[in-house]
C-alpha cells in the first residue's frame, strides 16, 4: 500500500476546546498547523459541556484566584499537582477575558459584567461559604466556547483534516515523536502526517462504561495511542461520576441546576444532602454527592419504579430563571425523561463523566517520563491537553467548571510552546523505516479469519463485555473481591479484542473498521483503570474503596503511573510546592 506523506509544523489531534485552543495559538504564530478531528470540529464533546468555567473574576462578590486554587486542591483530595493548580487558577481571570475578545458571548450580570454562578467545591475564603466563580453561557457554554474556537481558527487560516481518525503514533528509535499514523474515514486510506510538533487532544474515553455523559466518540483514542507507542497513563484509577445523569440516558444535567437552587431529594422527599455535606449541601464536590445518591439508592430510599434514581428538584426556581438559564436542561429531561422540570423532578444517577488521569505532561504541555533517580524528562516532539491529559490539576477529583479553564488555559501554553520548539528545528527528523507496519497489521487482523481467528469476535459484543466489566467492577463505590475478579475479567475481554474479525465482508466499511479500532484505544483505558484501582490500597476523592475507608497519605500521596508493557505499574510523587505561594498541606477533606 502507497502512503501519502503530508507535512506540517504541528498536528493536533482532536478539535475540542483543548485542540483548538492550541493550534489558534500556532496559526497565529505563523505555524503550518493542521488539526485532525474523526468529527466535524464543532462536534467534538466540548459542545456538551454545559455550566460553565471557572474563574476567580468577583463579578459577583469579592474573590481571589487564591480561594480557588485552595478549593481545586481541597477538591482533588491533595493528588493535585500544586504548581499546576497555581499556573491555572492565577491564568483564569486573563482566559475568560481573552474568551470574551475572541467573541464569546457569556450571559451578563445587570452591572453589565459576566454572569457568574456557584459550582460545587468553589468556595469564599478558603472554605467559608459558597461563591459564584463559574462564567456560564446560559447552560451551554462548552457549545458557545467550541464555535468560538472554531470560527477563530478558521480566520487564522488552520488547516482541519475533518472525519480522520488517528490511528498510532510514530515514535523513532531515540523516542522522539514525528508525528501520526491516519486514516481518511472516507475513503479507508491510510496516511502519514510527518510532523515536528503534535499535539493529542483526543478528550476522554467515559465511554468504557455502560452509563455514561459522554459522547460515543469519547474513546480514549489519544491515550490508546500514547500505550501503544510504550508512554505511562497516570492516575487512571480516578474517574469521576456526575451526580445527575438521566436515568438510563446518562445525558448530563448540569451541576448549574444545583448552583442555582436546585438539590436532590430522595423518596420520602428529604433533602438527603444536608446530612451528607451539612455545610455546602447540594454543593459539595462531585464525589461526595454520588456516593450520598448511590447511598440512599441502596438503603431503599431511591424513586421510580425501580428505586435507582434519586429526584433532582427545580420546579421552584420557576419558569423565567428555568428559561433564561437552564433551557437546555429543560429540553434534555422533557426529551430523555419524559418530565418538564418546570413542574416535576427529573431522575437522576451518578453517571461516570471525567477522566481525572491521562498522559503525564508539565506544565508546557509537553509528555514527560519519570525516573525515580533522574526525576522528569520530557518525549520530544509530543505534547498533550484537555481530558485526554493528567498535569495534574484535578487530582483525584475534578471541580465541575475546571475542565473547559484546563482547556484553554494548558491548551494555550502547549501551542506557545510548540511554536518555541518549532522555531529551534529547522528542518523535520527523517521518518523510520516501515514507519506504518504495525498499524497495518493492527488494521489486517480485523479482516482476518483464519487460524484463531476462524471462530471471530463480534465488535459491539466485545464492546458491551467491557462496559459491564467496568460497570459492575470499578463504579462509585469499589469493593476488594470485585476489583480483584476485576483484573481477570478485563483481561479476559482485552484477549476477546484480539480476535474481533470482520467477518461479513460487505460489513468491512470504514466504520466497522473504526469500531473496532476504537475499542483497541477503550481498552487500553480499561485494562489501566481497573488494574490501578485494584492496586490503591485507599480511599481518595473519586477511588472509594469499601476495605480502606480512609485516605493514607503515608503511602499513598503518590500518582500512579501504568504501562500497557507487562500491565507494571510505578509511582511519582505529588508536587506539593505551588510557584509562588505557600503549599497548602493535605488535611480532612469535609464539606
Ligand atoms: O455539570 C456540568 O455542567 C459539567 C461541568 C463540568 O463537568 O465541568
Amino acid at each position: 500500500m502507497s502512503l501519502q506523506i503530508h507535512q506540517f509544523d504541528a498536528v493536533i489531534i482532536g478539535g475540542g476546546g483543548a485542540g483548538l485552543r492550541a493550534s489558534l495559538q500556532l496559526a497565529e504564530a505563523g505555524v503550518k498547523v493542521a488539526v485532525l478531528s474523526k468529527v466535524f470540529p464543532t462536534r467534538s464533546h466540548t459542545v456538551a459541556a454545559q455550566g460553565g468555567i471557572a474563574a476567580a473574576l468577583g463579578n459577583v462578590s469579592d474573590d481571589k484566584w487564591l480561594w480557588h486554587m485552595y478549593d481545586t486542591i481541597k477538591g482533588s483530595d491533595f493528588l493535585g499537582d500544586q504548581d499546576a493548580i497555581e499556573f491555572m487558577c492565577k491564568n483564569a481571570a486573563k482566559a475568560i477575558i481573552e474568551l470574551e475578545h475572541f467573541g464569546m458571548p457569556f450571559d451578563r450580570l445587570a452591572s453589565g459584567k459576566i454572569f457568574q454562578r456557584p459550582f460545587g467545591g468553589m468556595t469564599q475564603n478558603f472554605g467559608e461559604t459558597p461563591i459564584s466563580r463559574t462564567c456560564a453561557v446560559a447552560d451551554r457554554t462548552g457549545h458557545a466556547m467550541l464555535h468560538t474556537l472554531y470560527q477563530r481558527n478558521i480566520q487564522a487560516n488552520t488547516k482541519f483534516f475533518v472525519e480522520w481518525f488517528a490511528l498510532d503514533l510514530i515514535r523513532d528509535a531515540d523516542g522522539d515523536v514525528l508525528g501520526v499514523i491516519a486514516l481518511e474515514i472516507e475513503t479507508g486510506e491510510i496516511h502519514i502526517l510527518h510532523a515536528k510538533t503534535t499535539l493529542l487532544a483526543t478528550g476522554g474515553a467515559g465511554r468504557i462504561f455502560q452509563a455514561s455523559t459522554n459522547a460515543f466518540i469519547n474513546t480514549g483514542d489519544g491515550l490508546g495511542m500514547a500505550a501503544r507507542a510504550g508512554l505511562p497513563l497516570q492516575d487512571m484509577e480516578f474517574w469521576q461520576f456526575h451526580p445527575t445523569g438521566v436515568l438510563h440516558a446518562g445525558v448530563l444535567i448540569t451541576e448549574g441546576v444545583r448552583g442555582e437552587g436546585g438539590y436532590l431529594v430522595n423518596s420520602e422527599g428529604e433533602r438527603f444532602m444536608e446530612r451528607y455535606a451539612p455545610h455546602a449541601k447540594d454543593l459539595a464536590s462531585r464525589d461526595v454527592i454520588s456516593r450520598a445518591s448511590a447511598t440512599e439508592i441502596k438503603c431503599g430510599r431511591g424513586v421510580g419504579k425501580n428505586k435507582d434514581a434519586v429526584y433532582l428538584k427545580l420546579d421552584h426556581l420557576g419558569e423565567e430563571l428555568i428559561s433564561k438559564r437552564l433551557p437546555g436542561i429543560r429540553e434534555i429531561a422533557k426529551t430523555f425523561a419524559n418530565v418538564d422540570p418546570i413542574k416535576d423532578p427529573i431522575p437522576v444517577v451518578p453517571t461516570a463523566h471525567y477522566m481525572m488521569g491521562g498522559i503525564p505532561t508539565n506544565l508546557d504541555g509537553q509528555v514527560v517520563l519519570f525516573d525515580e533517580k533522574t526525576g522528569e524528562k520530557t518525549v520530544s516532539g509530543l505534547y498533550a491537553v484537555g481530558e485526554c491529559a493528567c498535569v495534574s490539576v484535578h487530582g483525584a477529583n475534578r471541580l465541575g467548571s475546571n475542565s473547559l479553564l484546563d482547556l484553554v488555559v494548558f491548551g494555550k501554553a502547549a501551542g506557545d510552546k510548540m511554536v518555541q520548539e518549532i522555531a529551534q528545528n529547522k528542518a523535520h527528523k527523517p521518518l523510520p523505516a516501515n514507519v506504518a507496519d504495525a498499524t497495518l497489521a493492527r488494521i489486517a487482523r480485523l479482516e482476518n479469519t483464519q487460524g484463531e481467528n476462524a471462530q471471530g469476535e463480534n465488535v459491539s459484543e466485545v464492546g458491551a463485555a467491557m462496559r459491564k466489566t467496568m460497570q459492575t467492577h470499578c463504579g462509585v463505590f469499589r469493593f476488594p473481591e470485585l476489583l480483584s475478579e476485576g483484573v481477570g475479567a478485563m483481561d479476559a475481554v482485552a484477549k476477546r479484542a484480539q480476535h474481533i474479525t470482520i467477518k461479513d465482508k460487505s460489513q468491512v466499511f470504514n466504520t466497522a473498521r473504526i469500531e473496532a479500532l476504537e475499542l483497541d484505544n477503550l481498552i487500553e483505558v480499561a485494562v489501566a483503570t481497573m488494574r490501578t484501582a485494584h492496586a490503591r490500597q485507599e480511599s481518595r476523592g473519586a477511588h472509594a474503596r469499601e476495605d480502606f475507608a480512609e485516605r493514607d497519605d503515608t503511602h499513598w500521596l503518590k500518582h500512579s503511573l501504568f504501562f500497557k508493557q507487562n500491565n507494571a505499574i510505578t509511582y511519582k510523587p505529588v508536587r506539593l510546592t505551588p510557584l509562588t505561594v505557600e503549599s497548602f498541606e493535605p488535611k480532612k477533606r469535609v464539606y
